[in-house]
Parts: C-alpha cells; sequence; structure tokens
C-alpha cells in the first residue's frame, strides 16, 4: 500500500483484497483482537466540514488499535488565518504519526500529503471519499461474496465525491456501475474513461428505470453535499425523478439491495419505506463497516500484514 491514501487510484486490487480480508477477521473478533499497531502513536483528524460517522468510526478505531486521536477543528487551526496546508503539514509532522483530514477542495489533501511525510488519509474532500467507498466494496462482498461482475445502480448526483468514488472503486473491483442523472450532474468521464485507473464496466443513462434493471443493489447519496446549499433549490427541481422509492426498488431485481452513505435527506433522495426496509437496506452495514476498514487501513499503514499479501509473498517464492 503506498503512503497515502487519498482517492483509491492509490490502490491495487492486492491492497483491495487485504483490506477486505483483514476488516472482516477484524469485525468478526472485534473483541478479542490483540495486535496494536498504534500503540503509543498520535493521529490527528483535521475537519473543516461536518461528520458523524467518519469522525467517531476513526476515532473509536485509532482507539482500538492502540492509538490516540486528536480532533481538530480546522476553523481553530492557523490554517484559518492563512498559514498553508504545506507549512501546518511540515509542523503537525513532527508531532503526529498520521493525518486524517476532511475538507472542500482535493488540492489541499493532496498539497498536505505531498509535505506531510506521515501518511495522510482522505476523510471526505469534495471530489472523493475513498473510505466510504472502500466500506462499500466490503459490505457488497459480505453480501454477494464476491466484487467483480456484481451490478451496482447508482442514482442521483453523479458529479459529487461519492460517485467519483465509486467509478475507481469499480475499476479497481470489476463492479458492473450504472450511474443515472440529469446531464447536469453527469459523471466526470475522464475518470470512467482513464485507462491508467482500472478496468470495469461503467456507464452512465439518463433514465433511472434502464439504470435499475438487473441490478443487485441502488446506491445513492444526498442531492445537496456538503458546501453546496447555495444550489438546493436547482438541484432539488433536477434530480427530483432520480428519487429512490418503491417504485423504482420493483423495477430491480427481486433480492436487491439498497446502500447510502448517509447522512440521508429523507423523502428527497430516498423515501422512508425503502430506507427503513429491514430486508433490502444494508445503509447501516456500510456505516459499521467503516469502523472495520478504517482499522483494516490503518493496521496495513502501520504494518500489519494480511492474509493477501502473505498469500503473494509465497507466492513469489
Ligand atoms: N458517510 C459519512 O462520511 O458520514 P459523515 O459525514 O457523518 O462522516
Ligand atoms: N456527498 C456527501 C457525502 C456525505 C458523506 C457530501 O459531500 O456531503
Amino acid at each position: 500500500m503506498q503512503k497515502d491514501l487519498l482517492t483509491i487510484e492509490e490502490l491495487c486490487e492486492n491492497d483491495l483484497n487485504e483490506i477486505i480480508s483483514l476488516a472482516s477477521k477484524m469485525k468478526l473478533k472485534r473483541d478479542e483482537w490483540k495486535p496494536r499497531p498504534l500503540e503509543g502513536k498520535s493521529v490527528g483528524m483535521i475537519f473543516s466540514k461536518s461528520s458523524t460517522r467518519t469522525r467517531v468510526s476513526f476515532e473509536v478505531g485509532i482507539r482500538e488499535l492502540g492509538g490516540n486521536s486528536i480532533f481538530m477543528d480546522m476553523s481553530d487551526l492557523q490554517l484559518n488565518r492563512g498559514e498553508t496546508f504545506a507549512d501546518t503539514a511540515r509542523v503537525l509532522s513532527r508531532y503526529l504519526h498520521a493525518a486524517v483530514i476532511r475538507t472542500s477542495k482535493h488540492d489541499y489533501v493532496v498539497e498536505f500529503a505531498k509535505a506531510a511525510n506521515i501518511p495522510v488519509i482522505n476523510a471526505l474532500t469534495d471530489s472523493f471519499h475513498p473510505c466510504q467507498i472502500l466500506a462499500d466494496l466490503f459490505t457488497i462482498y459480505e453480501y454477494s461474496e464476491r466484487l467483480d461482475g456484481v451490478r451496482l445502480a447508482y442514482l442521483g448526483d453523479c458529479s459529487n465525491n461519492i460517485a467519483n468514488s465509486l467509478i475507481l472503486g469499480a475499476k479497481l473491483s470489476g463492479l458492473k456501475l450504472t450511474l443515472s442523472s440529469p446531464e447536469e450532474f453527469s459523471p466526470d468521464f475522464n475518470l470512467i474513461r482513464n485507462p491508467d485507473m482500472g478496468r470495469g464496466d461503467i456507464r452512465w443513462v439518463k433514465n433511472p428505470s434502464e439504470a435499475v434493471q438487473g441490478a443487485d443493489y441502488i446506491y445513492t447519496d444526498v442531492w445537496v453535499s456538503m458546501g453546496f446549499e447555495k444550489e438546493t433549490k436547482r438541484r432539488i427541481e433536477l434530480l427530483d425523478g432520480y428519487r429512490i422509492n418503491r417504485d423504482i426498488v420493483n423495477e430491480a431485481s427481486p433480492g436487491v439491495k439498497i446502500m447510502h452513505c448517509l447522512p440521508a435527506h429523507r423523502g428527497e433522495e430516498i423515501t422512508d419505506d425503502v430506507l427503513d426496509d429491514s430486508r433490502r437496506s444494508i445503509v447501516l452495514d456500510q456505516a459499521e463497516n467503516r469502523l472495520h476498514v478504517q482499522k483494516a487501513v490503518l493496521s496495513i499503514m502501520f504494518g500489519e500484514v494480511g492474509e493477501a499479501t502473505k498469500k503473494n509473498n509465497k507466492k513469489k517464492g
């Protein structure tokens, strides 16, 4: 695994297998798990946007791995008064052993990571949310026992951080991804087409009914991401036909599962009955798996070698 996790592009297939296999063991044996790769280490959590799942799952996970987390609201740091991300990174690298950052522009995290000599994890930017998508891939793997060829339809804002990371996640894992939105919120076709970013069977269609045909999973996210509140009215008007409701669910595979990274805007991108359908909705598994996957990522970053790598090393002889 590379030093940082900023998108999903840094990961190879072996990294993904290792994360899934370690997360699965850590989940099964959460209470008995012994390794403490973060013993004596401090992880900084620098956030400029709200968070429930990411903040708490990272803080709990760091503690369970023996480390100490320090939460910093970005507005309290000198960053707020013009200190650069690079200078902040150079200084914090002298105190911390890793940094987890949630902010607006993706370039800020890139600037921080370039200047830092500690691992940096992107905890969401306007462009990417890799930790969420890793947890989602793990969740799909738990239900389908594979990723390659699994059909996922994503409806709604296809230009946001979740859609971008799903595209990269599909390229890495072989998920068959169909994105659906109006043209105004179409996906980043450069991400989809870039051959350097792996394989994948990814398409975009305007018609949400067409998108969900044969889908094993239907995924959505808020229509108004953090930082885009000024566009609320326009977004709700344009995305109105892309709501996940009972009718659209009935058009998919009979066993279709419903995914949402949460927080949900109930009644907007998803209806209550679909979100709360205990037979289909796996949103709480996704949320729980943030903890296990992030613990696996941190463990690998700090030297825990997983089964996938052991097997690979054996094969190499
Ligand atoms: N899904 C997710 O990242 O949730 P939070 O914004 O609550 O961290
Ligand atoms: N797209 C959403 C994801 C929240 C986890 C946002 O950026 O607000």
